[in-house]
């Protein structure tokens, strides 16, 4: 009897996203799916067309004269706190009261009886200013003046200044490393419905719930048990919901209660990418300086960011662009500082690796630069400055990397793409070839799972099973399309050995899990399935006593078995036990928690251990590029990445390959331009170009390592997927820098700026072409 022996959905298997089918076929609720209530109200942002300035006033004759415009909103309408930085800086006003900060940011917002009325009206508005001068970038800004919008890091270990003097080579430069728009399918969206006293409801789409339901309350100047913040599912966040949305939550509920009507607020694909932030472009000065074998015995590198206009969560993304300067290398000597600029540009904010990419990029293009001046296969330059496992094992936190596992993987993934052989096919190729020039890359991970704020690493769930047997699971963190509620799901159907259709997913909601973090920092699994899993793990317990005691057997021969429960010499149906356990009153519900062990962070020392272990991938890129146009394509890339022991192996995959497209796109076509006046130009996809299906590389082998275990104890024992994967597109940058580097005998590495665009892979062809 097949269900006797198995379950269907267990951990470690093959399980389609529990909302695949519904994707593809409309069946999925999004926010904006949700019926409206008779009555109900949009609001729509006003925002400045100037960069910087006094704000001395603002006329809204014409927008109240509108048909179908109830009002407006502004800062005076604030009852509670103008304010929702996350960093609780108290630096980010819900709409500004004396000083515009840059072009595009929410002066007010207009209600209306429809979405359309709304935006049109917003156009009306006539803003009183006195303009002042702006700065729009980090060095800008560094020139100007500016502040930093929050505290810079530091980090150091070893003797600097003696290490570089004693070096027989030392190379500086600067690299500057683009931003990028999340491009998420479904934009920012806030729905809130009023209810009596101080109540409101929001339902939108954040990676954040329980901050957004701050937020709101203190907005609105009411307790947080006044206000249920819910999310059923993202249409992508990508970061770029964990803050963002708080605006658009306290705006919809802001109104909702001042006209006590339901408000929805949901800005058009321009607003959303002109209001909102997005990854930190850096500026980034190494200095590295290293023997004749290319081991690199000290680093120097400082890296400014774009911040913008407020701190919103630069702090930790400046800090973990640190944290992940060293990627897979070991620094005898290292000094790492973090500048955060305060720019008169939209406040950037979280995105996939959250700073990590920008400081793991920086540490493969010292690599590259090393490579070229000893003359060496960038690949043996990598190899040469891997961390140790005994020895050459700690990083610029001082934290002992304990787990490597690159020699082996990097090693699997040489050998199955074949890369030597290839790269010596390619320098041939190039050697004909006048006007197509290939290149090839292998570039390694190591990403530090944990967020770096200790507190947030915990997680709550809430499980019942009904007395028919089937069950409600409910946890703290956010559905994005990446598959955590599929996850958790089965780590739940394996604990209580049932199928994975028995359990309900249902929508995340501050009413069930209270104080939850931010989906976030790649640990959505890790917190949840292991507080799911302590939810579980309490009610069995429960229902182990309870057929011990009714059995008359020891708790040791009560076994959850495929669908049954094994009591003895008895064997029950699932259902069954909980029936009669009902009967016999035993609790059937439980709420779980967990936090992560063995991390803490000392920021003032800049040491510690912030992460709890390493999830690491490797990947492979051959490219072509048009020396003529600057044109290029991906042939080939192979993928070797490290998730532990897989949950879901296909969901997994899932993630490492758009992970892979996105860390291509942000490095290759996207590029975020802002004019002279501080007006963001790339504001749609007519603009500003991701990836599409046409872009992926040619051939994409995608494997993960399947040897691979957890050392630590996670859920059992997967690793983090969601973010380090998005620095395997790195490959295709040095790839694409090897081609380039080719039309001068790769004499030199190339000064290449990321985004690698065309027009910049032709610009750098021409200066190697010119000896310039
Ligand atoms: N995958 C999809 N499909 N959509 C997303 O928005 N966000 C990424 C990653 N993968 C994202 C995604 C980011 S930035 C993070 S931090 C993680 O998913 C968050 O989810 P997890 O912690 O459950 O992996
Ligand atoms: N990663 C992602 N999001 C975060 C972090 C982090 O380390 N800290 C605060 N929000
Ligand atoms: Mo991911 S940038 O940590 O939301």
């Amino acid at each position: 009897m097949k269900d006797t022996v198995s379950i269907v959905g267990a951990a470690h298997t093959d399980v389609n996203h529990d909302s695949a089918i519904k994707h593809v076929t409309g069946g999925a609720d999004y926010t904006d799916d949700i019926a409206l209530p008779q009555g109900a109200l949009h609001a729509y942002l006003g925002v400045s067309d100037v960069a910087h300035a006094k704000l001395l006033g603002i006329d809204f004759a014409k927008v109240l004269a509108t048909p179908g415009v109830v009002g407006v909103l502004t800062a005076d309408d604030v009852p509670g706190i103008n304010d929702i930085s996350p960093t609780h800086l108290n630096d980010e006003p819900v709409f500004p009261t004396d000083t515009i900060q840059f072009h595009g940011q929410p002066l007010f917002a207009v209600i209306a009886e429809t979405r359309d009325i709304a935006r049109r009206a917003a156009e009306l508005a006539e803003v009183e200013y006195e303009a002042l001068p702006h700065a729009l970038d980090p060095t800008e800004a560094q020139n100007a003046g500016y502040p930093y919008v929050t505290a810079p890091l530091k980090l150091e270990r070893g003797d600097v200044a003696p290490a570089q003097a004693a070096a027989p080579n030392r190379i500086k430069s600067r690299m500057r490393v683009g931003g990028q728009d999340h491009m998420y399918l479904e934009g920012h969206i806030a729905f809130a419905i009023p209810g009596e006293d101080d109540d409101v409801v929001v339902h939108c789409s954040t990676q954040h719930p329980s901050e957004a339901q701050h937020m709101v309350a203190h907005v609105l100047g009411v307790p947080s048990n006044a206000v249920v913040v819910n999310v059923r599912r993202m249409g992508g966040g990508f970061g770029g919901k964990e803050s963002q949305m708080n605006l658009f939550c306290v705006v919809a509920a802001m109104a909702a209660k001042k006209w006590n009507r339901a408000v929805k607020i949901r800005p058009d694909r321009d607003q959303d990418m002109t209001a909102t932030g997005k990854r930190h472009d850096f500026v980034i000065d190494y200095d590295v300086a290293f023997d004749d074998t290319g081991r690199i015995q000290a680093v120097e590198s400082s890296f400014a960011a774009r911040c913008g206009f407020s701190a919103d969560l630069s702090g930790p993304v400046t800090d973990r662009a640190l944290f992940h300067a060293d990627n897979a290398y070991f620094y005898p000597n290292v000094r790492l500082s973090s500048h955060p600029m305060k720019t008169n540009t939209v406040s950037n904010t979280a995105f996939r690796g959250f700073g990590g990419p920008q400081g793991v990029i920086a540490a493969e293009r010292m690599i590259e630069e090393i490579a070229y001046a000893t003359g060496q296969d960038p690949l043996d330059v990598r190899k040469a400055n891997f961390y140790g496992t005994e020895d050459r094992n700690v990083t610029p936190y001082h934290q002992v990397v304990e787990d490597s596992i690159l020699d082996r993987l990097v090693r699997e993934l040489e050998e199955t793409s074949d890369y030597r052989q290839r790269r010596q096919a390619i320098i041939d190729f190039n050697k004909t070839s006048p006007i197509l020039k290939k290149g090839i890359a292998l570039t390694p991970v190591k990403f530090g799972i944990s967020f770096t704020a200790t507190w947030y690493n915990q997680a709550g769930a809430l499980v019942h099973v009904y007395k028919d047997g089937s069950i409600h699971l409910n946890h703290g963190g956010t559905e994005m399309g990446q598959g955590l509620n599929t996850k958790v799901a089965q780590v739940v159907a394996e604990a209580f050995q049932v199928d994975f259709g028995r359990i309900k997913i249902t929508k995340t909601t501050t009413e069930k899990v209270p104080n939850t973090s931010a989906t976030a920092a790649s640990s959505g699994t890790d917190l949840n399935g292991m507080a799911a899993l302590n939810a579980v793990e309490q009610i069995k317990e429960r229902l182990v006593k309870f057929a011990s005691e009714n059995w008359d057997v020891s708790p040791e021969q009560v076994i959850f078995l495929a669908n049954h429960v094994h009591i003895g010499e008895d064997v029950l149906p699932f259902d069954a036990l909980i029936k009669q356990a009902y009967l016999a009153r035993v609790q059937l519900s439980a709420a779980g928690f967990y936090k992560t062990p063995k991390i803490h962070w000392d920021r003032e020392k800049g040491q510690g251990r912030p992460f709890y272990y390493y999830a690491y991938g490797a990947s492979c890129s051959e490219v072509t590029i048009d020396t003529l146009t600057g044109e290029y394509q991906v042939d080939r890339t192979d993928v070797l990445h490290d998730v532990g022991r897989s949950l879901n192996p296909v969901l997994d995959k899932g993630q490492v390959e758009g992970a892979f497209i996105q860390g291509m796109g942000w490095l290759t076509t996207e590029e975020l331009w802002w004019d002279d006046a501080g007006r963001l130009r790339t504001h749609a996809p007519s603009t500003y170009k991701i990836p599409l299906a046409s872009d992926r590389p040619r051939i994409f082998n995608v494997k993960l390592a399947d040897w691979s275990e957890n050392r630590e104890l996670t859920i059992k024992r997967s690793k983090a997927v969601g973010e380090p994967p998005f620095m395997l597109g790195i490959s295709v940058f040095e790839a694409l820098s090897m081609a380039v580097a080719s039309v001068a005998d790769y004499r030199e590495c190339p000064r290449l700026d990321a985004p690698a665009t065309p027009e910049r892979v032709l610009m750098a062809v021409a200066r190697l072409q010119n000896g310039a």
